[in-house]
């Protein structure tokens, strides 16, 4: 995208990965680092828009690299970014969800340090969390733009590609950027391999499968983003 193909714009991107606290020093927590998204949000600032970018639990290290005028809002568990990004939507022209969300959190979070049971082993009791990118659809300000990711692996059924078509029509976000995880290719890693599935007249549109670095594949998301923005 050229430097000023999102000027006046504002683009609100979560990325990292959320932590469900157990007790005050232990979590629930993934490996996602957070630099797929911190590539989308230098992408979509070298293209001229607002950035604001909602970082769950990511490197200070990391964060450090951003360009000045990016905003950070950092948050830690999925019900703090589902607030956040509840919070920025209605000023937002497009919406990106990179975080990788926590679908469950322990019922009970203790004030105190959990202690050892002794041999009795510790039974975790778990509740869903909100599925974020989906709230975010059914409160869809105007014509925002809202981008998911998917990491899929396929098993004997289907494909993985087959599961993010699947993962597509039942968000029913704008774009939907497809990770084949199959051969552990995107947590942690700068050089990812992505699909863009995304629809025109009604019907889906499967990009080819791009691979590059993070940096290149947020060029191309950027792009496909800045290309369904309209007025
Ligand atoms: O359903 P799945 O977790 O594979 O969907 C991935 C997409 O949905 C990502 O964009 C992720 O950020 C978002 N998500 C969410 N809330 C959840 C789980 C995933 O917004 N609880």
């Amino acid at each position: 995208p050229g430097s000023d193909s999102l000027t006046g714009r504002r683009i609100v991107i979560s990325a990292g990965g959320t932590r469900e606290a157990l007790d005050p020093v232990r979590f629930l927590g993934n490996r996602s680092s957070g630099k797929q998204g911190i590539a989308l949000a230098k992408a979509a600032h070298a293209a001229g828009a607002e950035v604001e970018l909602v970082a769950a639990n990511i490197d200070s290290g990391l964060l450090s690299d951003l360009p000045a005028g990016i905003t950070i809002t950092p948050v830690e568990s999925t019900l703090e970014l589902q607030t956040a990004m509840h919070a920025s939507q209605p000023a937002a022209d497009a919406l990106i969800m990179a975080a990788a969300v926590a679908d469950f959190r322990p019922a009970e979070t203790t004030g105190s340090k959990m202690k050892k049971t002794g041999d009795d082993g510790l039974t975790l009791r778990l509740v869903q969390n909100p599925d974020i990118l989906r709230g975010l659809v059914d409160e869809r300000v105007g014509a925002q733009i809202i981008v998911g990711f998917a990491a899929e692996t396929g098993d004997a059924q289907s494909t993985a590609l087959d599961y993010a078509r699947a993962k597509f029509a039942r968000k029913g976000v704008d774009l939907l950027v497809f990770n084949d995880v199959s051969n552990d290719r995107a947590f942690g890693h700068d050089h990812t391999a992505v699909q863009i599935i995304g629809s025109a007249d009604g019907q889906t549109t499967i990009g080819e499968e791009f691979q590059g670095s993070k940096d290149d594949v947020s060029q191309k998301v950027i792009a496909a983003l800045t290309e369904q923005l309209t007025d």
